[in-house]
């Protein structure tokens, strides 16, 4: 464990192999000087064009973080986790540093695509950071059930939406659940080119794996444990209502 003053890391690849999402704290709460350090480490992240299209709203405000987890669907590690990083894919800055020189961005899909990488990826380097001090971490895509609300309880300014949310505390140690498998690695990882070949076999792996996994915890679950899921869960589309709050917050998609 980690506290301010004496910063000792895991190295990135053990870090990244051992990562789980962590959803059960202690009550221990973060030091500001280690949670600086890592969102000034995380801020190191390249973004696109250098525009730096993101912003992080860091809560730790309990009553804040409650409204959020009633956003989330009630999500109680929203509550409960010590610091809650919101992750902005924001074109607002871009848009005043352009109206210095009288000007303005031409916003469009391709902006908001930027800001949204943006947003991810130092989200990303955000969550590895804090795993390597001891840390856990759980995003929350769930902060996209209410965008609009969302934005105004974090006073976002226009051009600005919360991609997703990060949970960070110290690990619950009587709570840490097992890694959970992954598609093999020959369906995702290609060389030179796609193969799609033997498919349906990987997919069905997963879905044994997965099985075995939840059956581990004693959890219920489908019995084709991932393609049965993505079968259920995608059959509709998803937050239908993205587009439309989303331009209303100022994001563009044309
Ligand atoms: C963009 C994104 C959004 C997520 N949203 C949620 C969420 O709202 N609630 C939650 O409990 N986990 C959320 N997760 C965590 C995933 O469920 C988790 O990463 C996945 O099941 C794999 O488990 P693992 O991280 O423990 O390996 C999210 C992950 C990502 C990348």
């Amino acid at each position: 464990m980690s506290q301010a003053g004496t910063i000792t890391s895991k190295s990135t690849l053990d870090t990244l192999n051992n990562h789980v999402s962590i959803r059960r704290y202690t009550n221990q709460d973060i030091d500001q000087s280690l949670l600086e350090a890592l969102l000034n480490a995380a801020r190191r992240s390249p973004t696109s064009s250098n525009m730096q299209t993101y912003s992080l709203v860091v809560v730790r405000d309990p009553e804040k973080k409650a409204k959020l987890a009633e956003y989330a669907n009630n999500q109680r590690q929203v509550a409960e986790c010590p610091v809650f990083v919101a992750l902005v894919a924001d074109t607002f800055r871009i848009q005043a540093a352009a109206e210095l020189h009288g000007s303005s961005v031409a916003q469009n899909l391709e902006n908001s695509l930027t800001s949204i990488i943006d947003a991810a990826l130092v989200g990303m380097s955000l969550s590895t950071a804090a795993e390597s001090v001891g840390l856990g971490t759980v995003m929350i895509g769930a902060m996209r059930n209410h965008p609009a609300e969302v934005a105004e309880l974090l006073n976002l300014p226009h051009g600005a939406f919360v991609v997703y949310g990060l949970c960070l505390g110290w690990p619950d140690e009587e709570q840490i659940p097992p890694q959970k498998p992954r598609l093999p690695a020959d369906a995702v990882i290609h060389y030179e080119s796609y193969d799609d070949g033997d498919m349906v076999a990987k997919l069905q792996q997963h879905d044994d794996e997965l099985a075995a996994h939840y059956e581990s915890l004693g959890r219920n679950q489908h019995s084709a444990a991932w393609t049965g899921v993505v079968a259920d869960k995608y059959s509709n589309p998803r937050r239908p209502f993205l587009r439309e709050v989303l331009t209303k917050l100022g994001m563009n998609f044309e």
